[in-house]
């Protein structure tokens, strides 16, 4: 077991910091170029699904006997959107199989909701006459942020927990505030902590559109529904189910794709909303195309019909010992040094670490100079400004299991050596740390 490094003697911190130096030169000689910062499947991943290609053999024919090669079906066809229903375990006909991003389909619900009016056209954000304002749970997702700046929606941040969001903050904000009109909600594996939200978190969500003021809007992205690492996977409880019971299913949007199922730049997107939503989201729909890719939607389906718990099974086996190089390394290396804390997911893409409070962004510099690229300091907080600058993204799924270990060897090795000359700078020693630039 490590010693606490505050509990250790200045000289021996320094020479600590000198050892770790000389490595750190090493390392700078052996010209490293790896990347952490990526969350995206790997090609290995990526293979699985190579059948795709050609799996309709000359056969466009829907259950019902539409050709999918031609124009029509807005919502998708039945079969994807019973598929998506199954995974965000709702109804078909409350679905929408959208294309390849769900991102795309996250944007165009904000939008409706601010230009268009999801709940009649009266309720137009855009109508309130001054600026909204979205709740953003922190550490969180940076396309979620950028939606909302895109969109100039005001974000407010709210901890994220090991249960999901503080309730209590978010319940009583929204409760003060009527100008906020949504909160984002990365339900399983959140990106970046992995955290899966409890019962009781699903349910107060659930609830919160009662406690908000008008028009509140839950973006439900359930993103990594079925990208477990663990047997048995936690459960997440079933929202819709929740929904219908509190009456506020008009409220919380859902949203999940198949892009780290199959192919992520050619995957099926997917909202569920209550039928009313589906219908005020289709009248806009109609306006921007005649229908989506329903032949990549049958695909899909085909490929993946009876057969996802095993296709994610495969995954897993490529992914989990990815994410146990990472874990090891952090557990081996900075454990009991009492300078950083991290979660250790059983799902999703992402492992979060917390470094001591003002690291973050010398860390990644640091490692930067050694050619490990990792997310930006920042990235997971609206507006790229983590007050603490201590929340650092790690994503291991993409590189090679041996570059996710060289890349995490030296990302330890800049967490130690950052924290040695915090520490020694405390306590009013000269650091003798060279520049990270
Ligand atoms: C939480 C979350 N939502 C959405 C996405 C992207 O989804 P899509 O590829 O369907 O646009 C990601 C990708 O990293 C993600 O982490």
């Amino acid at each position: 077991m490590n010693t606490p490094l505050a509990e250790r003697t200045t000289e021996q911190l320094e020479q600590r910091a000198r050892a770790l130096n000389a490595r750190l030169d090493q390392l700078k000689g052996a010209g490293l170029s790896l990347d952490l910062t990526r969350g995206k499947p790997s090609a290995d991943q990526l293979d699985l699904s190579n059948e795709l290609d050609g799996i309709l053999r000359g056969d466009f024919r829907l259950k019902d006997g539409t050709d999918a090669r031609n124009y029509g079906g807005l919502l998708g066809i039945p079969e994807a959107r019973a598929f998506g229903a199954a995974i965000l375990g709702t109804s078909a006909d409350r679905v929408i199989a959208g294309g390849n991003s769900s991102l795309t389909l996250m944007h165009f619900v904000v939008d409706t909701a601010m230009h268009v009016g999801l709940w009649g056209a009266q309720s137009a954000w855009q109508n309130a006459g001054t600026h909204i304002k979205f709740l953003c749970p922190v550490p969180g997702y940076d396309r979620h942020f950028t939606i909302c700046e895109s969109l100039r929606i005001e974000m407010l941040t709210v901890p994220m927990t090991e249960t999901g969001p503080d309730m209590d903050a978010v319940e009583s904000l929204v409760a003060a505030d009527p100008t906020i009109k949504g909160i984002w909600c990365v339900p399983k594996y959140s990106n970046p902590t992995g955290c899966v939200y409890s019962d009781t978190t699903v349910r107060r969500i659930a609830q919160l559109p009662k406690r908000a003021g008008e028009h509140f809007l839950v973006m439900w992205d359930n993103a990594y529904a079925v990208h477990d690492l663990a047997d048995p996977p936690p459960r997440l409880a079933n929202i819709t189910t929740l929904l219908d019971a509190e009456g506020t299913e008009d409220h919380v949007v859902q949203f999940t794709s198949t892009s780290k199922i199959t192919f992520a730049g050619a995957g099926v997107g997917f909202i569920a909303a209550s039928r009313g939503i589906v219908k005020a989201l289709e009248q806009v729909l109609a306006a921007q195309t005649i229908g989506p890719d329903k032949v990549n939607q049958l695909r899909h389906v085909r490929f993946l019909e009876g057969r996802l718990h095993a296709h994610m099974q495969h995954h897993a086996a490529l992914i989990r010992p990815k994410f146990g190089a990472v874990l090891e390394r952090l557990e081996e290396s900075l454990g009991g040094l009492g300078v950083a804390t991290w979660t250790n997911p059983v799902g999703g893409y992402f492992i979060s670490l917390d470094t001591l409070p003002g690291l973050a962004k010398r860390v990644v510099a640091r490692a930067k100079s050694v050619g490990v690229t990792l997310t930006p300091a920042g990235a997971t907080h609206p507006y790229g400004k983590d007050p603490n600058d201590s929340t650092i993204r790690i994503a291991p799924t993409f590189p090679r299991l041996a570059d996710v270990e060289a890349a995490t060897d030296v990302f330890v090795l800049c967490v130690e050596l950052e924290s040695i000359a915090h520490i020694l700078t405390a306590r009013g020693a000269a650091p003798k740390q060279r520049s990270a630039q």
